[in-house]
């Protein structure tokens, strides 16, 4: 060895020495630490980093365990060895994390541990139904649970971050994530957000069973246009700050640790190098101080957005907009310093990204115990325990909205023989929808089938399959109507193939695919007086006009995750009478597309008793009402909606106002009914749309059972964004407490300011 070998050698153990003293008094008594303990010893990690160092822990790359866009380099390895990677998306398992996490510790100078992250979208390994699903059950606390047991199975198998929650509103049935978001509302989602950010975080991030949420896709992504994926977006200011953008206002208020970019431009500015929505917005409006991460490859596509020259200019364009991580792309790795070098970038920028992700990694305890989320006996214990099967089988319940049912089609009886037709009828790799993180397509989940046979002797279930979900063969159709004749109901399900919806996947035919229409009509042409149910597993709003033509009930149940077949037969057999309501509206047609409840009225508003009125807001060819409503879904049993009563039809700013109805259960079935406040500004300096949720309650009424349910109406419920100020403006509103968004008000109040 010579001198310089030497004197390596001498200088590599002072700085591991120094490191692991560093890390050891940072953690003495790390349980936990305050803020400002983290930030002290990050500062002092930081002055032991070189710049490559910083760099490194602003790049993220992928493992091979899944694969959630086209991979750039295989060298992932190399760069971990080298230092020069802070974390790893796509991989999982406590033991494949632990080799992982061992290279980082043990390797490289420093030793900073990794950050592990991963899409637990609906559910890890224990899939609850797609996210769209989730949001039927208006349950906020269901919700939560959904978070939280997430990410007891994602910690317990090495993942320290779900790149979740979607919080994107989406109106566009065509865009195949509207699968993954809470649907269409506004204060929906903004609530919705709020308990899935509070289910992942925990109470405190020390915790080990908590991961660090992130608010997606930041902003606009559901209004691309078209609903064609990664699409333009040309949204006003307004449209922005009043709709999409208050979900990841609420997930900000909630706690949330990091954000990501959408992939999408937004007014000629593409999300990733968006200024004014990242700096301006982002951080010195809402004061947001976790990391924000790139959505994959997002920098590299600058260029092909046309905003970049090349991916130099890229990285250059994305750190200067405040982006701290580069998921995938590589331009931070390959650039950051050479921009640095160049002046066009200023290293205190890398500081900052550093200093963040270091903070997320002291949170979670990382530099405590690099190996913490990483034990094999707590996965072991962890992974599909069994009150995690029954909260999925609850929420699958919960989750599945009643659109139609006539003469009491549904519920069955334990007594009846059942002809089950349709290709979903006995599958369990569809049923756990897409975006399924570490679900199992192979046998794992129940069924329908499954779930029915809990309630019914299998003599009395005939099956067929009848066709595929999406092929051109009828040779199933003879067996179908065969059996059909033989049962006292047919039960039909139906649907999209997973892979129809999420990312990637949009259709600009909203139907059932393939011939599953056509067997639906070919058993009522055969069975004109035989009652057919329609069970829907699909990830979107479809165009139901025939089919709802057709069948006697239908029950929409999204993909019901693992345990849907057994949540799906309590719905069926009455044990759990349907509360579910939509999140979304169910168009006629695609051309109707995008429809939603809150629109504005138009200066030619269609009125309602001559919808068909010349010069008017409608279309020649289709009502412009929607098939079932934003609010809509059925129960078992019926329920009355007193006239609304308010404490006082003026009010002043300062003021509360008190909105209450009676709601009684007038039916047969004890069940539950989501109670929702609707308000209409109707006039203002900016108008305001028709009609806009502001509250709800999910109440339970055993049959014949009568309660109160009031609403308190503060001004923070009344105030808008106009030009970037929220305000509040005095006059008339209107206000309506029901069952459904398809209502008409008529009754009013006055607000004055103080
Ligand atoms: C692309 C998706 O848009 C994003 O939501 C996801 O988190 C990443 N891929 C990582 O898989």
């Amino acid at each position: 060895m010579n001198d310089y070998q030497t004197m390596k050698k001498i200088q590599k153990a002072l700085i591991v020495l120094l490191t692991l003293c560093h890390c050891l008094c940072l953690s003495a008594n790390n349980s936990y630490n305050s803020e400002k303990d983290i930030y002290r010893k990050v500062d002092s990690i930081m002055s032991l980093m070189t710049l490559d160092e910083k760099i490194g822990q602003t790049i993220m790359y992928s493992g091979d365990w899944n694969k959630t866009g086209p991979y750039v380099t295989s060298d992932n390895m190399k760069f971990l060895k080298e230092g020069n990677l802070g974390s790893m998306l796509n991989v999982y398992t406590s033991k494949g994390t632990k080799e992982l996490q061992k290279i980082a510790v043990e390797e490289t100078r420093l030793g900073i541990p990794l950050l592990f992250g991963y899409d637990v979208i609906h559910g890890f390994k224990t899939i609850f139904p797609i996210n769209l699903g989730i949001a039927s059950s208006w349950d906020l606390k269901d919700v939560e649970e959904v978070a939280r047991i997430s990410a007891e199975e994602a910690s317990a198998s090495g993942v320290h971050w779900t790149f979740a929650p979607m919080i994107d509103i989406a109106r566009d049935p065509r865009w195949g994530r509207i699968s993954e978001g809470s649907g269409e509302d506004v204060y929906l989602t903004s609530e919705i957000a709020k308990s899935y950010v509070k289910g992942f975080q925990g109470e405190n991030l020390s915790h080990i069973n908590t991961i660090l949420a992130c608010a997606k896709h930041f902003v606009g992504y559901g209004a691309a246009q078209a609903g064609r994926d990664y699409h333009t977006v040309n949204m006003g200011d307004n449209e922005l700050r009043n709709v999409y953008m208050p979900p990841f206002k609420a997930a900000i208020d909630s706690g949330v640790e990091t954000f990501m970019t959408a992939f999408n431009e937004l007014n000629g500015v593409p999300a990733t190098a968006n200024q004014y929505i990242f700096k301006d917005i982002l951080r010195n409006e809402w004061g947001f101080n976790g990391f924000v991460v790139t959505d994959y490859t997002a920098i590299n596509e600058l260029v092909n957005h046309g905003y970049a020259e090349n991916e130099k200019h890229a990285a250059e364009l994305a750190i200067n907009s405040g982006i701290d991580m580069d998921m995938m792309s590589g331009a931070y790795r390959r650039f950051l310093k050479e921009l640095i070098v160049e002046g066009k970038v200023d290293e205190t920028l890398i500081n900052e990204a550093c200093r963040k992700i270091l903070i997320a990694k002291f949170k979670l305890g990382l530099f405590d115990d690099p190996y913490r989320y990483s034990n094999e006996q707590r996965e072991e214990e962890t992974i599909y325990r069994t009150e995690f099967l029954e909260s999925a089988r609850k929420i699958a319940s919960k989750s599945s909205v009643l659109l139609k049912n006539i003469n009491k089609a549904l519920p069955l009886n334990n007594k009846q023989t059942i002809a089950l037709i349709g290709p979903l009828a006995k599958d369990k790799r569809n049923i756990i929808g897409s975006w399924a993180a570490a679900g199992d397509r192979n046998g794992k989940a129940i069924s329908i089938f499954q779930g029915i046979k809990e309630y019914l002797d299998e003599s009395n279930i005939m099956f067929a399959k009848g066709c595929d979900i999406n092929s051109n063969n009828y040779s199933g159709f003879n067996e179908a109507v065969n059996i059909a004749k033989k049962a006292d109901k047919i039960l039909m399900v139906l649907g999209e193939d997973y892979n129809m919806s999420g990312e990637a996947a949009s259709r600009t035919n909203i139907k059932l695919p393939g011939l599953q229409t056509e067997l639906i009509k070919t058993l009522r042409d055969e069975l004109p007086n035989k009652e057919i149910i329609l069970i829907l597993m699909n990830g979107r709003p479809l165009d139901l006009t025939i089919e709802d033509s057709l069948v006697d009930a239908i029950l929409e149940i999204w993909y019901p995750g693992t345990s849907g077949g057994l949540g799906v037969a309590d719905i069926l057999f009455g044990k759990y009478n349907p509360s579910a309501k939509l999140p979304i509206t169910f168009p006629r047609n695609v051309g109707q597309v995008p429809i939603y409840y809150n629109v504005k009225n138009t200066g030619r508003p269609i009125s309602n008793d001559n919808p068909t009125e010349d010069y008017k807001s409608n279309y020649i060819d289709s009502p412009n009402t929607p098939l079932y409503p934003f609010g809509h879904g059925l129960s078992y049993t019926t329920f009355e909606y007193s006239e609304i009563k308010l404490s006082n039809n003026k009010v002043r700013e300062s003021e509360i106002l008190k909105a209450s109805s009676i709601i009684t259960n007038t039916g047969e079935y004890d069940g539950h009914e989501v109670v929702q406040l609707y308000i209409h500004d109707k006039v203002a300096s900016i108008t305001r749309p028709v009609k806009e949720l502001k509250d709800f309650k999910k109440i339970f009424l055993r049959k014949g059972e009568s309660k109160t349910v009031t609403f308190e109406i503060n001004s923070d419920d009344l105030k808008f964004y106009i030009n970037g100020k929220r305000m509040i403006e005095s006059g008339e509103f209107e206000i309506a407490i029901s069952g459904t968004s398809d209502f008409e008000f008529n009754k009013t109040f006055n607000l004055t300011l103080d």
